[in-house]
């Protein structure tokens, strides 16, 4: 099967998702925030803190080039991953983009009780994630091969909303 590079919003299910694909189809999973971590041996908060988000986001362009050769992957990539073009492009030459979408409301509740995304600390509110969700809309529904929706849905009916999609 090609790769599967899952797109979205944060707390759209990428992480969830990506699990399941790896125990039903045995796929590959890499999941890109983690490549990050582990290549700055520090958690995501720290880079951002210590560094800033443009230093944050240099890794995440690295970290996908690097993808190169993988197969049957899933690749679960951050919220911002494709805010770059060039990222955009490189996730194109290996893998079918599929993006996860999901209301604010949702999303809020899905995230609300964690501490470990930067962007959203501070900004824990259904008005920030419409805002943000809003201006980055256009980049993800023009990175993305197919859309599924999840609000609602369980991960069984995303993923199988996801493989007819891909097979279309
Ligand atoms: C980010 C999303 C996060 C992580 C970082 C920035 C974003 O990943 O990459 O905190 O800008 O949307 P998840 O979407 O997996 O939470």
């Amino acid at each position: 099967m090609k790769n599967i590079a899952l797109i979205g919003f944060m707390g759209t299910g990428k992480s969830t998702v990506s699990r399941y694909l790896k125990h039903a189809f045995g796929m590959e999973e890499i999941d890109v925030d983690e490549r990050i971590v582990e290549a700055e041996g520090r958690p995501i908060t720290e880079i951002f803190a210590n560094y800033g988000e443009p230093y944050f986001r240099d890794c995440e362009s690295q970290a996908i080039v690097k993808l190169g050769n993988c197969r049957n992957a899933v690749i679960s990539c951050g919220g911002g991953a494709v805010i770059r073009k060039e990222n955009v492009e490189n996730l194109k030459k290996i893998s079918t983009i599929v993006l996860l979408t999901a209301e604010p409301q949702t999303i809020l509740e899905r995230v609300k009780d964690s501490d470990e995304r930067p962007i959203l600390n501070g900004n824990m509110n259904v008005e920030f994630i419409e805002g943000l969700m809003a201006k980055r809309r256009r980049i993800y529904e023009e990175a993305a091969d197919v859309i599924v929706a999840t609000d609602g849905k369980t991960v069984e009916e995303i993923v199988k909303d996801l493989m007819e999609k891909i097979e279309e």
